[in-house]
């Protein structure tokens, strides 16, 4: 069988060199560039096709796909929201991902984000850069003292609510689906209105779906509580960054710490070579402010993720290809 690899990092090739090495049989080419209208051609003569990337998955590329026979796109990450499904469903184009390559991965990043900000570290690093040594006025808020508001109990909502009670931190959690255990804790608000009442930092961990689309905007702003804190390691869609933005500017929101934005397609992951460069005002502007975390989205990169990434999206698209199917075959 041959499998396409596309957009290929260095830091992934030992842990594609070590599967080839382990599934000797499987004929592996890898490529660095994305899978896009262009590359779409290298698949031709692939069974299946591995692939790592936030730009989409376009109907286009996956007519090519089918036409060439590939019976398989496997996403070496877990987010979906960038596949055109109804372009793979009519291709018999089997989807797979990589549910849990490490929760841990985005929820201690999460909390290492709410740390900083509790503890104004980018307000002390400024400072200290130009020789300001003193405490005042940037004393801190101890997350023991605050309420989190949990949005989505999916595995990294589960894992980052672990970290958060280690903190001693009082934690809330709303989604639609209750997870048992939690909820026989009686972490579980009713509604997301009531988690936005009564949080003090509100941390997201919802995929991307229509109905969540900029779920927080000026309405829902009003709705928290003043000052408070938004975590999004999850998807910049979530979020309408202008009703962020205004919400910054009047201090109903008190500091965010943003992972993921909704235009960062083309700007995260890409080097400008100096920050007036980057060519993007809305993330110029939430980067300049000193309460505000802005990073391009990097809470999955570790070496303990990336290597589940790799293997879990390659073991996946050899058994698609092998017996037409896989327990990571995502349906839509
Ligand atoms: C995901 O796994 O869906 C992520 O958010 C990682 C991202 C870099 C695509």
């Amino acid at each position: 069988m041959k499998i396409i690899v596309y957009g290929v990092r260095d830091d992934e090739k030992p842990f594609l060199e070590e599967w080839e090495s382990n599934n000797q049989d499987v004929d592996v080419q890898i490529e660095s560039v994305l899978l896009d209208v262009v590359s779409v051609s290298k698949a031709e003569g692939f069974d299946g096709v591995v692939a790592f990337q936030q730009a989409p998955y376009t109907a286009e590329v996956l007519d090519r796909l089918g036409a060439f026979g590939v019976k398989v796109l496997s996403l070496r990450n877990v987010g979906v929201d960038n596949v055109d499904f109804p372009a793979a469903n009519r291709n018999n184009i089997k989807v797979t991902n990589v549910p849990a390559y490490s929760p841990q991965a985005i929820a201690e990043f999460t909390v290492t984000q709410l740390m900083q900000l509790l503890r104004n570290t980018k307000v002390f690093n400024h400072k200290i850069a130009n020789g300001d040594l003193r405490w005042a006025p940037d004393i801190a808020t101890e997350l023991n003292q605050l309420t989190v508001g949990v949005f989505a109990t999916g595995r990294i909502g589960r894992a980052a609510i672990q970290i958060y009670k280690g903190f001693g931190a009082k934690v809330i959690a709303y989604d639609i689906f209750k997870n048992p255990e939690l909820d026989k804790e009686g972490i579980y608000v009713d509604t997301p209105e009531e988690l936005y009442r009564q949080s003090d930092v509100i941390s997201l961990h919802a995929p991307a779906v229509e109905e969540n689309e900029h779920m927080l905007n000026d309405q829902t702003f009003a709705q928290m509580k003043d000052g408070v804190i938004i975590l999004n390691p999850a998807r910049g869609t979530l979020i309408d960054t202008d009703a962020l933005i205004k919400a910054l500017d009047s201090g109903k929101v008190g500091g965010a710490a943003l992972d993921v934005y909704e235009d960062e397609v083309g700007v995260f992951n890409e080097d400008f070579g100096s920050f007036d460069a980057i060519p993007d005002e809305r993330v110029k502007n939430l980067l300049k402010r000193d309460n505000v975390l802005v990073t391009p989205h990097i809470a999955f990169y570790t070496k303990t993720a990336v290597k589940s990434m790799v293997n879990t999206s390659l073991d996946a698209n050899r058994d698609v290809i092998a017996t037409g199917d896989s327990d990571k075959i995502v349906k839509k």
